[in-house]
């Protein structure tokens, strides 16, 4: 029987490239993260174009039941003394829960529930974190290298981001070459 083996999408681990599958890309620049920050006047004085992370994703099937799998690249940074950070998101359908696989880089995954109670975890290359559904979450670089995670997550699943249009409500601050997390009241 002559058989043809199929070549699957590949992920290089140390790096987080994903490779041979059709692939979706986005770039979250400074001008993209309107009010994210505390401090809004210190991001508006850094220049726009300036990239704070890429999504890289697999274009797979959008059918109930199918996953996605995607990589973020969170570069190094502050913005007032603020990390850089993803915008976070709870998922539009909120029952729907993701895992997230630690690349490369060094950072925290800030998680919350609809209560406003939140948690970080350690994300370092090895480290697994399971997003339970109603579960709001944020990436956060305190390294000085960029910062990739592979994360899998329901198709179905959906981005709500005004949801928390007042932010988390934890921050996280680097201060005196420390990491400084602040509670914030508005969240
Ligand atoms: O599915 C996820 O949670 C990730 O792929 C994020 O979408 C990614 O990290 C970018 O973050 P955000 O969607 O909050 O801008
Ligand atoms: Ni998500």
């Amino acid at each position: 029987m002559n058989l043809t083996f199929i070549q699957p999408p590949q992920v290089e681990w140390a790096s987080g490239a994903l490779a041979k599958g059709p692939l979706l890309r986005k770039s979250t620049r400074i001008q993209d993260l309107i009010e994210v920050f505390a401090d809004e006047p210190a991001r508006q004085q850094l220049a726009g174009e300036h990239v704070v992370y890429d999504v890289e994703m697999l274009a797979t099937s959008s059918a109930e039941g199918e996953l996605y799998t995607g990589v973020t690249h969170l570069y190094p940074g502050h913005v007032g003394g603020e990390y850089f950070m993803t915008r976070g998101h709870f998922h539009a359908r909120r029952e729907q829960g993701e895992v997230y696989f630690g690349l490369r880089g060094k950072g925290l995954l800030l998680l919350q529930n609809e209560h406003g109670q939140a948690r970080l975890e350690n994300v370092f290359a090895g480290s697994i974190h399971i997003i339970p559904g109603f579960t709001a979450h944020r990436l956060i670089n305190t390294g000085n290298e960029v910062l990739s995670a592979l994360a899998v997550w329901p198709a179905i699943a959906g981005h709500d981001y005004a949801a928390l249009a007042k932010g988390f409500t934890l921050r996280v601050f680097e201060e005196n070459q420390q990491i400084l997390v602040r509670e914030v009241q508005n969240g």
